[in-house]
């Protein structure tokens, strides 16, 4: 079991290195301005300036490049589904992903949002106690293939955490999955009350 699960870690740090080095690939390096013009269908729903119109869509603004591609590729892919993202992702190729990606991450990251004090003081305790922040980074604004929680939608982050536990939502290679899953609802209300009052 352990040694599936670190073939698979394997597997994907190669796919990750290949797919963030486009001259390995011969692919052309992303470009902000393109994506631009190629996400305008994605302007309706997730905002120009990446912040996106309602609680249950996630903001795009300042997201890690490479997470934007990684989780387009898993809509294409149908491995991921939800708010019809799995059909807006079949026309785009691997270099609109990584355009589009290049743009919304160069935006300005979403505020700061104002929240239950209590909550989002036990949502601190329990980010430190089980490293959210070791992968998520410090402030949680993300890093490569791993999304920023900083500013999210607090009811996003929270329906993305029960289907990651409830394996609803697939994860890449089992560590979001195996970081949910001692999680209680109270303790996910929390941890989505820290994550979005950072910036
Ligand atoms: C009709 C509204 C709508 C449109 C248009 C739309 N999206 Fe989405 N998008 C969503 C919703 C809702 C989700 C959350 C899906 C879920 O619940 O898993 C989402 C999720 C995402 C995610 C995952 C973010 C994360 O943090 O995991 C990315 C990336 C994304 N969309 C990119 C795009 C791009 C690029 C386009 C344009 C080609 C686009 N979306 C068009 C509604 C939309
Ligand atoms: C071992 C590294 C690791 C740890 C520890 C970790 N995460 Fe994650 N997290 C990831 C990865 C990788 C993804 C992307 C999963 C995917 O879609 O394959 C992710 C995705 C997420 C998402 C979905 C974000 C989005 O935009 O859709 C949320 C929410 C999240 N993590 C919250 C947490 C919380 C809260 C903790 C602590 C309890 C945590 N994570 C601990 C690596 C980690």
């Amino acid at each position: 079991m352990k040694v599936v699960i670190k073939t698979k870690a394997i597997l994907w740090v190669a796919f990750f290195t290949v797919l963030s080095s486009p001259l390995l690939v011969g692919a052309a390096p992303p470009d902000a301005a393109a994506g631009k013009v190629k996400a305008q269908t994605c302007f309706v729903c997730h905002g120009e300036n990446g912040i996106s119109i309602s609680s249950d869509i996630p903001n795009l603004a300042a997201q890690p490049p490479l997470s934007i591609t990684y989780q387009l590729i898993q809509f294409r892919g149908q491995q991921r589904k939800g708010g019809a993202m799995e059909a807006l992702a079949v026309p785009l190729s691997d270099q609109d992903m990584r355009d589009i990606a290049a743009y919304y991450a160069a935006l300005s990251p979403p505020p700061a949002k104002s929240g239950n004090v209590d909550k989002i003081a036990k949502g601190q305790q329990i980010s430190s106690a089980q490293y959210c922040n070791s992968c998520h980074s410090p402030q949680l604004q993300g890093q490569k293939h791993i999304a920023r929680l900083a500013g999210q939608s607090p009811e996003y982050l929270i329906t993305q955490l029960k289907n990651i536990r409830s394996g609803a939502r697939v994860d890449m290679d089992g560590t979001m999955g195996s970081a949910a899953r001692g999680l209680s609802d109270d303790d996910i209300e929390s941890l989505a009350a820290y994550a979005a009052s950072l910036n």
